[in-house]
């Protein structure tokens, strides 16, 4: 593997700085520990300009090359933030936090981007600016819209953006893209039936929103096997139902809620619109009345061609075209990196995090091992894009 030999002298600082940011996760917004942690790190390494509170708790450094002739700016994202978990791990840098826990490896990736600084700050061999993103609130709070709400793309002239997330079950060394959607558009949904209850033993004196409720669950799963084209990826999930309280009374109303995952704008909008009307025709037919509220989350995560061919590229150069795959399986998970993509051109790649735990489990752990490739990448990706000469 041709990781930066300079970056790999460090390996182990930066995975001693990913540990001190695993053993202080912060959640959504409230990432000032690791923000705090970030920007002391950004000014020992003598970046040019450290922006703090950028989208709330976000971060930018800035770092100019060696010449700034060429004008390229680049972007490279990291998150920050952690989620409502208890880990269960007994590591020696377990979370300090019960009930807080970086169990989607933003810690690793948070690490990674400023190894990556700490090379860039002190080489500069590139021709241009790299601009590092560390941003909060990635896990449903979008913290990467709040970035560019405050104007920072424009602020720092940002031309292009890419971003980076951890795999687990791809081997390290390795890494997994596409050019177009890579990750889906998250929407959630609630669903309220306000009906008439009756006796439980005199169900003809109301209309049962539990009966009518159910009947919904049901016909929404022909959303996905009857209204969308085979060829395209939906997915409609209901994952709460409450309804009554007692054995024997039917209650007034019921209500459900869920999520609904896309690939594509048409298919989001024939997804809603199903929806609606079939819940309308469901509750019209049982006498009931339906309030169906779809909160738009994070759009499609979509790859640009361009960018997307240029990190394979860098990546490749790291380690080897047979280890990366272009031809990644886009996965129905959501990122808010979509959000940076909306606004400029970029890319956004898996990295292999080896054989760990999955994403969001309470046994997971970012695998350090990947740490001089992710370093290596970014360092890659700055010094590609804005070629000293
Ligand atoms: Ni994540």
């Amino acid at each position: 593997m041709a990781v930066n030999n300079r970056i790999a002298d460090f390996h182990n600082e930066i995975a001693e700085w990913r540990q001190t940011i695993h053993q202080h996760p912060g959640l959504l917004y409230d990432v000032e520990e690791t923000a705090s942690f970030v920007a002391e790190k950004l000014k020992e390494f003598g970046v040019d300009e450290i922006v703090e509170g950028i989208g709330r708790t976000g971060v930018v450094g800035v770092i100019k090359g060696r010449k700034s002739d060429s004008g390229r700016v680049i972007g490279m994202r990291a998150d920050m933030d952690a989620l409502p978990i208890v880990e269960k791990r007994d590591l020696p840098y377990k979370s300090k936090y019960e009930g807080k826990m970086h169990a989607c490896g933003h810690d690793g990736h948070t690490a990674m981007l400023l190894g990556a600084a700490k090379y860039l700050a002190e080489t500069r061999n590139f021709d241009g600016t790299a601009v590092l993103i560390f941003q909060p609130a990635e896990e449903g709070g979008a913290g990467g819209k709040a970035m560019c709400d405050d104007g920072m793309m424009d602020k720092f002239g940002v031309q292009e953006v890419y971003g980076l997330h951890n795999m687990p079950g791809l081997p390290v060394g390795e890494f997994g893209i596409r050019s177009g959607p890579l990750m889906a558009g998250t929407d959630e949904f609630t669903v309220t039936i306000e009906g008439l209850g009756a006796h439980a033993a005199m169900p003809h004196g109301g209309n049962d929103p539990i009966i009518i409720a159910t009947q919904m669950v049901q016909a929404l799963q022909t959303i996905v096997s009857r209204n969308v084209n085979p060829l395209d990826s939906a997915v409609v999930t209901v994952t709460a139902i409450n309804a009554g309280k007692a054995y024997n009374v039917i209650p007034q109303k019921a209500s459900f809620h869920g999520t609904i995952r896309t690939l594509d704008k048409e298919v989001r909008a024939t997804v809603h619109n199903r929806m609606k009307t079939i819940l309308q025709g469901i509750a019209d037919g049982f006498g009931a009345k339906v309030d169906v509220h779809i909160k738009e989350g994070y759009p499609v995560t979509s790859n640009h061609p361009n960018e997307t061919e240029f990190a394979a590229r860098v990546a490749a150069e790291i380690v080897g075209e047979s280890r990366v795959q272009t031809d990644q399986l886009p996965v129905m998970g959501g990122e808010d990196f979509s959000y940076m993509l909306e606004e400029r051109p970029g890319a956004f790649i898996f990295m292999g995090n080896g054989d760990t735990a999955g994403l969001h489990h309470e046994e997971y752990d970012f695998n350090d091992e990947a740490i001089s490739v992710g370093s290596s990448y970014w360092a890659k990706i700055a010094e590609t894009a804005m070629p000293a000469g």
